[in-house]
Parts: C-alpha cells; sequence; structure tokens
C-alpha cells in the first residue's frame, strides 16, 4: 500500500467515501446530452461562475472598497501587480460570457420546452439566478469608481427607484441614501462579495439538485 492508499482509507474508514460517492459520482451522462453541445450552456455558465469567483478572490485582495482608493487601487492591480491586469481582464470578459451563456441556456430550455411539468419549479430557481447573474453585473459596474461607473449607477438605481411603490425603497436600500456616496460603494462591495456569491450557492445548489432528481428533459 502507498501512502495515498493508506490516507484514503483512513478518511473511507471514517467517512465511508468508498460508499457514499460512486451512486452521487459515477452518473453517465445520457447519449442525447454528450451528442447536443447545446446541453453545455449551463455547465458554460457555471464553468464562467467559478472562474469569476476565482479571479474575484484575486482582485479582491488588491482593491481597496472607499471612494478615495477605489480607482487608485483598480490603477495599481492594473498596471503593478504581477498579472494583475490579466487576472481583471479575465474577470471583464468571463462576466460577459456567464450572461451570454445563461441567456442562451435559458432560450435552450424555453425552445425545447424544458421548463414543464416537473421541472416548472426549476424554471423558477432559473429565473432567480438569472436576476443574481444581471445584479452581480451591475453591482461589479460600480467598483472602479470612475465616470462610467458612476453615471451607470446613477442610471441603474434611478429606473430601479421609478418602480412603482417598492422603487423608492430599493433605491434607498441600494444607495444607503438619497445620493451615491461612500456608503454606496459599501453597499455594492458587500452584495457583489458576500450576498451575490452565496445566494448564488444556494440556488445553484438547488437548480442542480432538482437536474438530477428529475433528470434531463428530451427523448431518451
Ligand atoms: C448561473 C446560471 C445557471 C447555471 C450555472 C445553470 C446550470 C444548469 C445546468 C448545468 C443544467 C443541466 C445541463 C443543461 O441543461 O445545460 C441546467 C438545467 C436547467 N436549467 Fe439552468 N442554469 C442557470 C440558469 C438558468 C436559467 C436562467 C434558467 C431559466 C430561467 C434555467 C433553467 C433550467 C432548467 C429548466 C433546466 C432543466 C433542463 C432540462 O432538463 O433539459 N437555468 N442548468
Amino acid at each position: 500500500m502507498n501512502l495515498s492508499d493508506i490516507i484514503y482509507k483512513w478518511f473511507d474508514d471514517r467517512l465511508k467515501i468508498s460508499e457514499l460517492l460512486p451512486p452521487i459520482v459515477k452518473h453517465p451522462a445520457p447519449e442525447k446530452v454528450t451528442s447536443n453541445p447545446l446541453y453545455c450552456l449551463g455547465g458554460t455558465a457555471f464553468l464562467c461562475f467559478l472562474i469569476l469567483a476565482g479571479s474575484g478572490i484575486f482582485l479582491a485582495m488588491y482593491y481597496k472598497p472607499t471612494p478615495e482608493e477605489a480607482y487608485g487601487s483598480v490603477e495599481h492591480i492594473m498596471t503593478s501587480v504581477p498579472m494583475g491586469s490579466l487576472i481583471r481582464s479575465i474577470h471583464h470578459w468571463t462576466a460577459n460570457i456567464m450572461i451570454a451563456a445563461v441567456m442562451l441556456h435559458m432560450i435552450r430550455v424555453y425552445f425545447m420546452g424544458a421548463y414543464k411539468n416537473p421541472r416548472e419549479l426549476n424554471w423558477v430557481i432559473g429565473v432567480l439566478l438569472f436576476l443574481v447573474a444581471t445584479t452581480f453585473g451591475f453591482s461589479g459596474y460600480l467598483l472602479p469608481w470612475d465616470q462610467l461607473a458612476f453615471w451607470a449607477t446613477k442610471i441603474g438605481t434611478g429606473i430601479a427607484g421609478s418602480i412603482p411603490i417598492m422603487g423608492p425603497y430599493i433605491s434607498l436600500i441600494l444607495l444607503g441614501g438619497s445620493e451615491i456616496t461612500a456608503d454606496t460603494m459599501t453597499r455594492f462591495y458587500a452584495i457583489h462579495v458576500l450576498i451575490l456569491p452565496a445566494v448564488m450557492i444556494v440556488l445553484l445548489g438547488a437548480h442542480f439538485m432538482m437536474v438530477r432528481i428529475q433528470g434531463i428533459s428530451g427523448r431518451l
């Protein structure tokens, strides 16, 4: 027995990995899925999320979420941090690709009628995932604290504020007041790096569990 076998056995004796994992992991994808690339769009969106999480953790180590320091810290990432410009670009482009993948995935689910009984609830979870993905983009847009960020946030929160009845409250919660200030930046940062990732992970867990329980749609 080599060292890795000994370590595996130590854990297996305590956690029963060899009994619990195979039914979860050994589940070959049906032929209809492997032969049709349209079924890869959800997986592509998930891969994007993983890349965004990894590159985002890197950016968070250098980014400073205050109005005085934010722009300078982004400039520092782009010009002085080793591979900073590459990783920020990866974060930026992957965010765009993820939105495109999610929309195409949604279109494929719609046109294949995969939202019908028994998958209605998973469609609803999907709509929430779509909202989370777009809010990720919106909240990230403010963080560089440049002119584009400021005015995009002004317009975005203005649109949210014009929703009947709830609008003014949503705007107040997002801005932390009536104008874009340091409080807005702290809120957007907390939403972008804490709240949305947590919500996304919970929703993805439910989404994947339902795909597994209900099986993938389409003819066998
Ligand atoms: C971050 C966003 C999302 C991720 C990572 C994701 C991931 C996935 C994956 C990996 C699958 C199984 C393979 C596939 O069909 O591609 C799937 C299936 C499904 N997704 Fe999504 N999804 C997301 C957003 C959405 C949205 C926006 C909707 C609809 C509003 C949606 C509705 C569904 C439905 C109904 C299924 C079952 C499809 C079937 O059985 O054929 N998903 N999703």
